[in-house]
């Protein structure tokens, strides 16, 4: 029979896209979310053959239950974004780090052949050196990148305590279809699509010089499948990303082109727990995984902008 994945966040953005890849590929997948930040539409899109097991993270005996069968987890369930963490640091804590505990040791006790987790670039903080690279020492500013290093370490402890492999990837802010423009804490590409396709200003906070290193999804769907079956990872931490930096005022530029006109652009204050810049160094994942983005910024873009213009996220 083929590998069961499970899933956590199989209904949000990252982890319905892996959920694709993970079925063409040939495994069978099982999704684990609360849908609180998630979509049923997401989990009906990967068809019939997907199980579902509705729980949260912070229910240990839900997570063992799920576990059942699974040979790779996927770890994207958590509570997204920064400014979420510093209006509200005790759930990111406790949905983010003691979560991840119970996803770590549930997998542990199943038998689980490798857990791979979703980690952040937030977690390099205020460490001014461009590009970050794994080796940099760690300096968070916000309560959810204390989080999301806090569960890597977990992950890396799991490994060398108790042999369970475990890989960790430092998301470099992904983008693409299903990313949901929705929520009060949506990511800034849907943000900035949604208020260009409705004809309302653009929120940009601060001078909107603040670079990222935008990462389109199929990216960092590639990650993740490479991940599962790399040999020689187990315990370590990567950054997956395109290696390149674009700010807010430009992707405002391109939005704008998108749509056939100048948009207009609303700066408020910046946001607390924000970083300036990031941009990373890819070298690690290239060369022990033969990870190479595929898809660059601007095609990108254009994709994540059609997929929302036509409806579907
Ligand atoms: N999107 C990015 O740019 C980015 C960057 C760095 C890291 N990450 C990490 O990648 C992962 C996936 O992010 P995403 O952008 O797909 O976010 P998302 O909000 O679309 O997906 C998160 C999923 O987790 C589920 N979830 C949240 N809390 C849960 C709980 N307590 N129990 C069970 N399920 C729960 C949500 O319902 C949702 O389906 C997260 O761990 C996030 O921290 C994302």
């Amino acid at each position: 029979m083929a590998d069961l994945y499970l899933i956590t966040g199989g209904a949000g953005f990252i982890g319905s896209n892996v959920a694709d890849e993970i079925l063409k590929q040939g495994g069978r997948v099982r999704i684990f979310d609360d849908f609180s930040s998630g979509f049923r539409e997401n989990v009906k899109a990967l068809g019939a053959g997907v199980e579902v097991v509705e729980g949260d993270l912070r229910d240990y005996d839900k997570v063992r239950e799920a576990m059942d069968g699974v040979s790779y987890v996927c770890h994207q369930a958590a509570l997204r974004s920064v400014e979420r963490s510093v209006d509200d640091p005790l759930s990111s804590d406790a949905v983010n780090v003691h979560g991840t505990l119970h996803i770590l040791t549930a997998a542990r006790d199943a038998g689980v052949r490798r857990v791979v987790y979703a980690s952040s670039s937030s977690v390099y903080g205020d460490s001014t050196e461009l590009p970050k690279h794994e080796k940099l020492t760690p300096s968070p500013v916000s309560p959810y990148a204390v989080s999301k290093l806090s569960a890597e370490l977990y992950c890396r402890v799991y490994s060398k305590l108790y042999g369970l492999e475990t890989v960790a990837l430092r998301y470099f802010n992904v983008f693409g279809p299903r990313q949901s423009p929705s929520s009060q804490y949506a990511a800034v590409v849907p943000l900035f699509m949604r208020a260009a396709i409705d004809g309302v200003a653009l929120e940009i906070h601060g001078d909107g010089k603040q670079s990222r290193d935008f990462t389109y999804i199929d990216n960092v769907v590639q990650a993740n499948w490479r991940s599962f079956h790399s040999e020689g990872v187990a315990g370590e931490a990567f950054n997956v990303a395109c290696g390149e930096r674009h700010d807010l005022l430009e992707i405002a530029d391109l939005v704008g082109k998108f749509v056939g006109r100048p948009l207009e652009l609303n700066h408020v204050d910046s946001r607390r727990g924000d970083v300036k810049h990031t941009e990373a160094s890819i070298d690690k994942i290239c060369s022990m995984m033969g990870y190479e983005p595929t898809v660059g910024f601007v095609d990108g873009m254009r994709k994540t902008f059609d997929a929302l213009q036509a409806g579907a996220n």
